[in-house]
């Protein structure tokens, strides 16, 4: 396990939109490099960037071209070389995201195993044998290419699924795991992240980890023996590269070597029950939503199992929002917002934090572009101040990759940042207080100490510290077993004697 990580605090950057610097319209690594003192005054000490490899951007760069590569529009190999050396001066550590299930169907891998005469590249990818026979369960593309057969897709059309073998076959053109041409495409993988890995990146955030093995055994073995392999490979010879699955399934993941896992936004399961909670009967019943009339438990027994059963193997990492999910904004005020990112800073495991939610920006309704669909209003630019294009672009902003936030309250970092009351500062504060406490980093223990269903407040220990939220628009109080001190609060919490009332939408930390 790389020791970096059980301090880290993660920063997702979607590249695209962070900040241009070359007046294009769209993020370049260069703005990544100016901004890294604000990630780091922001109490960030790692970046998650989304793919930023050459791609013909059918789905946002997640259709690899050239995994070696920097996209052109982003800069060159050498800018994104010395963003690792800037980062790694200001002790920020750089996943770049590996996406290895798919390929760009304008990859030269593909554009070989194509092709009707038998090659080095024929069997990377999931073909069936003849032209007219598809694959029964699976996405697949026929009648495109000069080989009788037809092809497997990982994702949307333009995502060519790798072969890495089936585990239940059934067909005489399913190649089992061991095959050869199955261990050729593991080894592809191993050298794309040797490349990154030996010009100076740490690691990456793995897209749909569970997704390389076809019919896998529902523990996913095949496909995590794949990851125990590469883990193999980088406590080898990369002991400290982090390897961080797009998986959501901790006990598979982080079992087969994952340092941590992401705890996504899967509908109905603990995270979603927090702050996502969209679509229960009658309304959003999110705990953070002040009138949601939350229940704990909801997270609790869908979260204490996945934590006691994985928290000696990895992390679980709770995100504020990725660049596949509605930003958190979209349906919880600023108010609610800090508690959210409050809780998601003090539980146990590494978090992160999406460019944009540390301020809380907007979820945009706004056409799709590069095959995001409602995934779009997520990603749209970082709203630096209040000058033209909210600072992102000195483009004409008809030119921009994605609109900015039109409002006239479109929060910016100008303005929260001059604001001790502020989302921003309040994040910060929150950042600062992860780093001050050991008992706050991501593999200190956690126990519940007071969660009742349907009641508030929420009380959980986290090393000798004592945590206790009440996201409810009504005050609550409990009993601690000793007098506590009080070490930061969001809000307002009073101790008297031993019990604590919280008023509400309140949060603090006790020692
Ligand atoms: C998950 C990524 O997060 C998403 O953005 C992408 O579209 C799919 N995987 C396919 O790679």
């Amino acid at each position: 396990m790389p020791a970096w990580l059980r301090d880290a605090i993660f920063y997702e950057i979607y590249p695209q939109s962070f900040y241009d610097t070359n007046g294009d319209g769209i993020g370049d690594i260069e703005g990544i490099i100016r901004k890294l003192d604000y990630v780091r005054d922001l109490g960030c000490n790692a970046l998650w960037i989304n793919p930023c490899f050459d791609s013909p951007f059918k789905d946002a760069g997640y259709d690899v071209r050239d995994y070696e590569k920097v996209a052109p529009r982003y800069g060159t190999n050498d800018d994104l070389y010395r963003l690792f050396d800037e980062a790694h001066k200001k002790n920020i550590h750089v996943l770049l995201d590996l996406v290895p299930g798919h390929t760009s169907e304008e990859h030269q891998w593909f554009r070989e195993s194509k092709k009707a005469e038998k090659n080095e590249y024929s069997d990377r990818y999931v073909w069936t044998n003849c032209w007219i026979q598809g694959i029964a369960g699976h996405p697949y593309i026929g009648g495109e290419a000069d080989r009788d057969g037809c092809y497997m897709l990982n994702f949307f059309k333009c995502q060519p699924a790798l072969n890495y073998g089936f585990l239940n076959r059934t067909q005489d053109w399913q190649l089992s795991p061991d095959d050869p041409a199955c261990i050729a495409t593991r080894e592809a993988m191993k050298d794309v992240m040797r490349f990154w890995l030996d010009h100076g990146c740490d690691g990456f955030r793995v897209d749909m980890a569970d997704s390389l093995v076809k019919d896998d055994d529902e523990n996913k073995s095949a496909t995590g023996a794949i990851w125990k392999n590469i883990r193999e490979m980088l406590d080898n010879d990369y002991p400290e590269a982090a390897i961080i699955s797009e998986w959501s399934n901790p006990s598979q993941a982080l079992k087969s070597g994952f340092h941590a896992d992401f705890y996504l936004d899967h509908h109905g399961n603990g995270y979603n029950t927090l702050l996502r909670d969209y679509e229960t009967a009658g309304g959003d019943h999110s705990f953070l939503k002040k009138d949601g009339k939350g229940d704990i438990m909801r997270f609790l027994n869908d979260y204490l199992p996945k934590y006691d059963d994985t928290k000696d193997d990895g992390y679980i990492s709770f995100i504020t929002c990725n660049h596949d999910t509605p930003r958190p904004r979209r349906t919880l005020d600023m108010d609610e917002l800090k508690l959210a990112i409050a809780m998601f800073l003090t539980l146990p495991g590494v978090p992160f934090i999406y460019y944009g939610d540390e301020i809380g920006m907007r979820y945009l309704d706004i056409p799709t572009k590069e095959g995001g669909y409602t995934r779009t209003g997520t990603r749209t630019p970082m709203q630096w101040d209040n000058g033209a294009n909210k600072g992102f672009s000195t483009a004409p902003a008809g030119k921009l990759y994605l609109p900015t936030d039109p409002s006239d309250d479109a929060p910016t970092v100008a303005d929260q940042v001059k604001d001790p009351s502020s989302l921003l500062s309040t994040v910060k504060a929150l950042t600062h207080l992860r780093k001050s406490y050991d008992d706050l980093k991501a593999d200190s223990p956690f126990a519940v100490v007071y969660a009742e269903e349907k009641e508030y407040p929420f009380v959980y220990r986290r090393g000798t510290l004592y945590i206790a939220i009440n996201p409810s628009d009504q005050k609550a109080s409990v009993s601690l077993s000793k007098k506590h001190e009080k070490i930061f609060e969001i809000g307002t919490a009073t101790i008297n004697e031993a019990s604590l009332m919280m008023e509400p939408q309140s949060f603090v930390i006790l020692k």
